[in-house]
């Protein structure tokens, strides 16, 4: 029997889509807004969702202090009001999409759980765009 416990968290950060070797216009038509060459922000909801059995000692799938402070550490440390494409290493070559975040986070936080635990990554950038990965 599996269970799957889901901790929401937030974070602001400022992004720009774009590729170096394409001029304003190309990256314009591809990226929209987003490719803003002064950046802008994004209020992004996480919700990092875990399954697992249930612990017999603890009846826990997971412990969800341990859960919070490890995406508190891991991921709102390192990116809440961070600028993604000049401050977080991961994005230095990386285009921080919505889809490129996750894929960040998951590979942030799953060395960090338990080998037997799955997890997946949902990441809201606006309230009606979101992204679920789960390491496959
Ligand atoms: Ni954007």
């Amino acid at each position: 029997m599996k269970v799957t416990v889901h901790r929401k968290a937030h974070f602001n950060a400022a992004h720009r889509l774009y590729r170096k070797e394409w001029d304003d216009t190309q990256n314009e038509n591809i990226f929209g807004k987003c490719s803003n060459p002064n950046f802008h922000g994004h209020n992004y909801e996480l919700t990092v969702s875990v399954t697992g059995e249930i612990d017999k000692k603890t009846g826990f799938v997971v412990d969800m202090k341990i859960l919070k402070d490890l995406i508190y550490d891991e991921i709102e440390t390192a990116f809440d009001h961070k600028n993604l494409n000049v401050e977080v290493d991961e994005f230095k070559d990386l285009n921080p999409t919505a889809e490129n975040i996750a894929v960040v986070i998951y590979n942030k936080l799953k060395p960090k759980l338990e080998e037997k635990l799955e997890l997946e990554v949902t990441l809201y950038e606006t309230p009606r765009n979101f992204v679920t990965y789960k390491g496959e």
